[in-house]
């Protein structure tokens, strides 16, 4: 099976013509389970559940979210509707809050939107298909181009999960691995990604599907692997790019970039162009989701007064660390010295 063929087997989200069909990821990859949703509400729990995660996959969801809204409110004779919509638009937005992309798509949708003196459907319906096919598109170039960028790499370590999964299809620093591979099959390594285990769980089964030999290793193995010299690159998404180039990624990718220092090894941020925050010029100005206790502390401890957990699930690696950051507009080489504004004035 090629791997195109392959993705239709694992999409995070199908617009069914009238509900959105949402693969249940915290199950994977033991089940393959669709949940389906009518409304926004639903679909606002879904992302703030970690059914569907993954930032431009969450802004996908996010737009259909706005389409059943609609659906649901839109009529001539409701004079309420747009502040129906309204609530739901903000509902969607409360849902999580580092992923750039779930804001950038409720714009989109908004703007649309405000647009409308008719029925809105249609218009609304087509601009959440475009917002998806636009980053399906984007997936395959980024491909392309950061292909390009590890012509010479000999290991590549990912964290996370940043397939097709966690996007539209193909993925992003997994869909530059899937066509790194394609071209030269290099050694693939990956990161559990504690405490979701989106590596183990997600990376591994996309892998696999795709008959691409991947190696698991611990979080706190990374060090030891690169010391090993059997990496060259580090190769991660983004949930938030400020317009300096700081990344926030998955928890962990911000040790990755520290130990690559150490070790030589350089490090590749893959996102399309939705992911850069224009309204941010540093990473300090990125909220940082914390989770549950719950998540990380075995249920022996939810009692105990002495024990407590602390529980980000993403962090801010500097653009001093970063080698290049790759877009479906360009390249952006040391985002340290230049960031990339660049990418977003074209
Ligand atoms: O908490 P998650 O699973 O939504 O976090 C996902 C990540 O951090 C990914 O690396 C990032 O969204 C890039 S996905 C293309």
């Amino acid at each position: 099976m090629t791997t195109r063929q392959q993705q239709s087997a694992v999409l995070a989200l199908q617009w069914t013509g009238h509900s959105l069909r949402v693969l249940d990821q915290r199950q994977l990859p033991d089940t393959i389970n669709y949940d389906e949703y009518t409304d926004a509400q639903g679909v606002a729990q879904a992302i703030a559940s970690m059914r569907v995660r993954g930032a431009p996959a969450i802004g996908i969801a996010a737009a259909y979210g706005v389409v059943l809204s609609v659906n649901q409110h839109y009529s001539k004779s409701n004079s309420s509707w747009q502040q129906q919509v309204q609530t739901d638009i903000t509902t969607l937005a409360n849902s999580r809050p580092t992923a750039v992309n779930l804001f950038w798509a409720l714009t989109q949708m908004k703007s649309v939107l405000d647009g409308q003196s008719d029925d809105p459907l249609p218009t609304i319906l087509a601009c959440a298909k475009k917002i998806h096919a636009d980053d399906i598109a984007a997936n395959y170039k980024m491909g392309e181009l950061g292909a390009d960028v590890l012509a010479n790499a000999t290991g590549i370590l990912t964290h996370c999960n940043t397939g097709a999964l966690a996007t539209g299809g193909y993925g992003t620093a997994l869909g530059v691995i899937r066509t790194v591979y394609a071209r030269n099959p290099i050694k693939i390594y990956a990161g559990e990604t504690r405490p979701w285990l989106q590596g183990q769980r997600l990376t591994v089964w996309e892998l696999a599907q795709d008959e691409i030999p991947v190696t698991l290793i611990a979080d706190s193995a990374a060090a030891w692997l690169m010391k090993s010299g059997a990496i060259d690159w580090v190769v991660v998404g983004a949930d938030r790019i400020a317009l300096n180039g700081d990344v926030a990624n998955k928890i962990g990718t911000y040790s990755l970039a520290v130990l690559a220092k150490q070790h030589d090894v350089k490090v590749m941020v893959v996102a399309p162009t939705s992911t850069i925050d224009g309204a941010i010029e540093n990473g300090d100005q990125i909220e940082i989701e914390q989770r549950q206790q719950s998540e990380l502390l075995p249920d022996c401890y939810t009692d105990n007064t002495y024990v407590s957990a602390w529980n980000p699930v993403f962090d801010v690696t500097p653009a001093g660390l970063i080698s290049a950051i790759v877009t479906e507009r360009g390249v952006a080489f040391n985002p340290g010295v230049n960031g990339v504004v660049g990418l977003i004035e074209a």
